[in-house]
């Protein structure tokens, strides 16, 4: 079975309800599935069957997703195209943008709570998720990221907000796929890794929003409107630019130093996630 239809599936067995529409319109828009990619290949890296990741996965997308309506919403970066569609409350309204992000969250511990592992791997994977996600990851980084201001905030700060708002939930595939193999003791490894990667993404995120139009991205380019600071306003295009490059091969590195991991997979991921053009 695909990636989407296994999120989709599992979205069917929720109650009819415009909660669940506007859920399984974020949801099912298309995103790259990056976090999914990246939690399949440590599982396969590790040798053991992608399957295993299935219900972590599609908990992980749902995070994601969730976060990004949120994101997306008035009060935050007030954006109107995500995934080349009107935003979740342009399409409903902002209560129901605001549900679907609860639903989507709430519902992903659910999901994951169906894998068919030992017990004890679940339930770590499960304190991952929610560590990653919550207001020691990516919610604490949303938060500094609203309190940061132009000519205040400098390199050191803003790595400190990008290792959250997007480090968080890039560490988390990479950590959950670990335990789910079999290796909780290489999680905090995998930890070191995700950070790296989550910064290259988050540079190359402002580079591509500097850059490119929203119908290129798909999402709508807001950085100057709303004037963040970002790396390319700290080191110009070219400079941010050389910067993402050399996290992603600080990360690729730091992946083929995993002994009994097959690297190879995962570095191939990574270098199309270096390319990207959205
Ligand atoms: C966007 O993430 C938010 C950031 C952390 C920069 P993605 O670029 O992975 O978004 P989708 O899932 O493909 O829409
Ligand atoms: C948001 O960063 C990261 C999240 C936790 C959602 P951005 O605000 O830069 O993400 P985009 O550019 O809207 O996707
Ligand atoms: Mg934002
Ligand atoms: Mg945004
Ligand atoms: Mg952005």
């Amino acid at each position: 079975m695909s990636f989407e239809d296994i999120l989709s599936n599992a979205l069917d067995q929720v109650t009819d309800s415009n909660v669940r529409d506007a859920m399984r319109y974020s949801l099912m828009a298309g995103g790259k599935r990056i976090r999914p990619a990246l939690m399949y290949e440590t599982v396969m890296g590790y040798g053991c069957d992608p399957a295993l990741a299935d219900h972590f996965a599609s908990a992980l997308e749902m995070i994601h997703t969730y976060s990004l309506i949120h994101d997306d919403l008035p009060a935050m970066d007030n954006d109107d195209l995500r995934r080349g569609l009107p935003t979740c409350h342009k399409k409903f309204d902002e209560a129901t943008a605001i549900l679907a992000g609860d639903a989507l969250l709430t519902y992903a511990f659910r999901e994951a709570a169906k894998t068919e592992a030992p017990a004890e791997a679940v339930l770590e994977g499960i304190r991952i998720l929610a560590d990653m996600a919550g207001p020691d990851g990516m919610v604490l980084g949303q938060c500094l990221d609203l309190a940061e201001e132009r000519g205040e905030t400098g390199w050191e700060d803003l790595k400190k907000v990008q290792k959250y708002k997007t480090g968080c939930l890039l560490s988390a595939p990479l950590m959950i796929g670990a335990v789910l193999s079999g290796h909780p003791e290489e999680s905090e490894a995998w930890h070191e890794v995700g950070d790296l990667i989550g910064l290259a993404f988050q540079v190359q995120d402002d580079v591509l929003d500097a850059t490119k139009t929203a119908q290129e991205l798909g999402k709508s380019n807001s950085d100057e409107r709303n004037q963040k600071v970002t790396a390319v306003t700290l080191f110009g295009i070219e400079g941010a630019e050389r910067l993402m490059n050399d996290l992603y091969d600080k990360s690729c590195e730091k992946i083929r130093n995993f002994a009994g991991f097959d690297a190879e997979k995962i570095i191939v991921i990574l270098k199309g996630i270096q390319t990207r053009s959205k």
